[in-house]
């Protein structure tokens, strides 16, 4: 990638010597390989030193992906840095480890038969969404291809509110995005929605456990309902594949009752992120098919492993395996109580925040928590002289990250503002940040007139 540098930073050299005096260390190139080495410490200090312009990540109200883990888990992270997950010939532990993760989150997602489960660890749940488009679009190809039918055009279908990662998967995969309309009563994919979108090309339908701008839960058993009696009728066989991201660490230990997952035979597969609410440090992500048979066989490659044959199916070849090893750290040290307990946490602050930000008359709010622990509001207050993104930027000056970004395709016209409740935002820490917006407001409401526009607001906003 290629990037415009702006400002001061377009000096071609940076200066060495942040702190003492260093013999010889003066300036060293910035856009180009220097031509000699220096100190660990000073290669240290420059970059420890520019990364003080970086957000304190605990602050990021805006991310989901986990930003503390304890120290213990610290440590296991530092002695298993330097495990590649694909060295499964050198490192048969980490692998097998992999492999119970795969099968608790199978138990998790109630899979009928846990032990009859594909799955595999991700990088992300990016990766896990190819890897799921990529089953269905071979599975389709090969139904077509042995029914003598057209491979031509398949489609994918699935809500205007999907994260970017599916966007993605069509283009780079070559699949046309069926993008159903949300409404502002019903920002989520409606059966009725989907029915009118697919058709014998449908690859499959993908419902979101947690939708990434306003946190809901599709209605997966309602989609699979609709999908059956249109297979009652006209013979089409349509899979579902639910991207839980999010919601896959969250509905499992809060909405134990909600029949989102394995339990709704449609589903074929599910992604979540290990490093969202899954409670690991990124990068990590699981993708998991309910049967073998789900998975053409043509996708998987086999590597050597203790002597054998591992199936593995990735896009990546190389990756970290220590974040793996944090996962089934996390499953050992918190089991289901203890995660139930850190998103009740979650979910108990982002009430809290819901409901003191509608006392203060001010702000609709749109998502107060009640599916996934974030909260989302808008206003439509024209008698003032400032927009969410004033206030987003007028937090910013007490460091905290709280976005304000257009609501997705169909409803671009509403700006909202978005907290996601991960671990470690503390009902003290939401208390702190609700006295800062109820001083924002006040200086923001002091002002005489609108402040310049200093920032474009952003065109999307995919996390
Ligand atoms: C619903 C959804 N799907 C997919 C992704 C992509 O996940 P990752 O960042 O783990 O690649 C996200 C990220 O926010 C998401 O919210």
């Amino acid at each position: 990638m290629s990037h415009e540098h702006r400002g001061a930073s377009t000096s071609d050299e940076i200066c060495v010597n942040p702190l003492f005096a260093r013999r010889s260390e003066h300036a060293i190139p910035r856009w180009r390989l220097p031509d000699d080495e220096m100190l660990p410490e000073t290669a240290y200090q420059i970059i420890h030193d520019e990364l003080f312009l970086d957000g304190n990540a605990r602050q990021n109200f805006a991310t989901f992906v986990t930003t503390w883990m304890e120290p213990e888990a610290t440590q296991l992270y530092v002695e298993a840095f330097d495990k590649n997950m694909i060295d499964k010939d050198e490192y048969p532990q980490t692998a097998e480890i992999e492999e119970r993760c795969i099968h608790v989150l199978s138990d998790l997602w109630n899979a009928p038969d846990p032990h009859g489960t594909m799955g595999t660890s991700t990088i992300g749940s990016s990766e896990a969404c190819m890897l799921a488009g990529l089953a269905f679009k071979r599975r389709w190809q090969l139904a077509r291809r042995a029914a003598g039918k057209s491979t031509e055009s398949p489609n994918i279908v699935f809500s205007s509110a999907v994260q970017v990662v599916w966007e993605k998967f069509a283009n780079y995969f070559e699949v046309e995005p069926r993008y159903v309309p949300i409404t502002n009563d019903r920002p989520y994919l409606t059966p009725e929605g989907m029915l009118a979108a697919v058709d014998e090309n449908t690859i499959g339908v993908v419902p979101v456990l947690g939708v990434t701008y306003n946190g809901v839960y599709e209605p997966v058993k309602e989609l699979a309902g609709a999908l059956d009696d249109l297979e009652a009728r006209t013979g089409l066989d349509i899979p579902l594949h639910v991207d839980a991201a999010s919601g896959g660490f969250v509905a499992p230990f809060l909405d134990p009752d909600l029949e989102w997952d394995f339990r709704v035979s449609r589903v074929h597969s599910i992604n979540a992120s290990g490093h969202k609410f899954g409670l690991v440090y990124p990068g990590l992500g699981w993708i998991v098919w309910a049967k073998r048979d789900y998975l053409p066989e043509e996708l998987i490659f086999n590597v050597s492993y203790l002597g054998g044959n591992m199936p593995t199916l990735a896009l990546n070849f190389s990756r970290p395996g220590a974040q793996v090893l944090l996962q089934y750290y996390n499953f050992l040290r918190l089991g289901r109580e203890g995660y139930r307990r850190v998103m009740q946490a979650s979910k108990n602050a982002a009430r809290y925040l819901a409901a003191e930000l509608a006392k203060l008359g001010r702000f609709d709010v749109l998502s107060d928590g009640s599916d996934m622990p974030l909260v989302t509001w808008t206003t439509d207050d024209r008698e003032r002289a400032w927009d969410l993104y004033d206030l987003s930027g007028k937090l910013r000056e007490r460091g905290w990250q709280v976005p304000a970004y257009p609501m997705p395709a169909d409803i671009t016209d509403v700006t909202v503002m978005r907290v996601v409740f991960r671990n470690g935002v503390s009902m003290d820490l939401t208390r702190m940040l609700l006295d800062d917006i109820v001083a924002a407001i006040a200086f923001l409401d002091a002002l005489p007139a609108a402040r310049p526009d200093t920032v474009d607001p952003p065109i999307a906003f995919h996390h």
